[in-house]
C-alpha cells in the first residue's frame, strides 16, 4: 500500500517521509525531487524560467504518473500539489493513506524564514510579512488539506516519532 504524506510547506513532509519509508522498508519518493528530474530543472528554475502556470501543469500530468507507477511507495507531495485541478481527488482516490501533517502558522513561520531561497512562492517576502502571508494561505489551503485521511498534529515531536504516529494510524 503507498502512503502519501501533504502539507505545507516547511512541515516536515520530506524528513518525516524518509525516516517512513526507513522504519516500513519502502521506497521513497519526494514529488519535488521527481519533477525536478523529469524537467530536468530545479523547481526555483522552473517557476523563473516557465511560470507557475506551467509549473502546476507538469504538477498534475507527473502526480497521475507517479500514483500509477508506484503503488507502494511512500510519497511526500508539494505543499501545494493537492491545491489545483483535481489533484487532491487523483491523491485520494490512488490510496486509503493520505496523511496532513499539521503545524501551526507559527512553527511553519519560524522554520521557512530560515529556509525562504529555495521557495519560489515566498523567497521575495519580507521576514516580517511571512506570518500574515502564510496565516493567509494556509486558510486557503486547508480546504484541500483537511480532506485528508489523517491529520497528525505535529508540535514539537521528532521526525522519528511523528513516523510513528503515522505507523500506528496504519495498524
Ligand atoms: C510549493 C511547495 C514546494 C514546491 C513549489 C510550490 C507550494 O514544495 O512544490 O515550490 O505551492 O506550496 P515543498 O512543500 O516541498 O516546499
Amino acid at each position: 500500500m503507498m502512503q502519501v504524506l501533504i502539507g505545507y510547506m516547511g512541515s516536515g513532509k520530506s524528513t518525516v517521509g524518509k525516516v517512513l519509508a526507513k522504519n516500513s522498508a519502502k521506497a521513497f519518493i519526494d514529488f519535488d525531487n521527481y519533477i525536478e528530474e523529469k524537467e530536468g530543472m530545479s523547481i526555483p528554475e522552473i517557476f523563473k524560467n516557465k511560470g507557475e502556470i506551467y509549473f502546476r501543469k507538469k504538477e498534475t500530468a507527473h502526480l497521475e504518473r507517479l500514483l500509477a507507477s508506484n503503488p507502494n511507495a511512500i510519497i511526500s507531495l508539494g505543499g501545494g500539489t493537492p491545491c489545483f485541478g483535481n489533484n487532491m481527488e487523483t491523491v485520494l482516490k490512488a490510496t486509503p493513506d493520505v496523511f496532513y501533517l499539521k503545524l501551526s502558522v507559527e512553527k511553519l513561520v519560524a522554520r521557512l524564514k530560515t529556509e525562504k531561497s529555495q521557495r519560489p512562492l515566498i523567497k521575495d517576502i519580507a521576514d516580517g510579512d511571512l506570518s500574515e502571508f502564510v496565516r493567509k494561505h494556509l486558510f486557503e489551503r486547508n480546504f484541500y488539506y483537511l480532506q485528508s485521511h489523517h491529520i497528525i498534529s505535529v508540535e514539537d515531536e521528532t521526525p522519528e516519532e511523528i513516523a510513528t504516529k503515522i505507523i500506528e494510524k496504519l495498524a
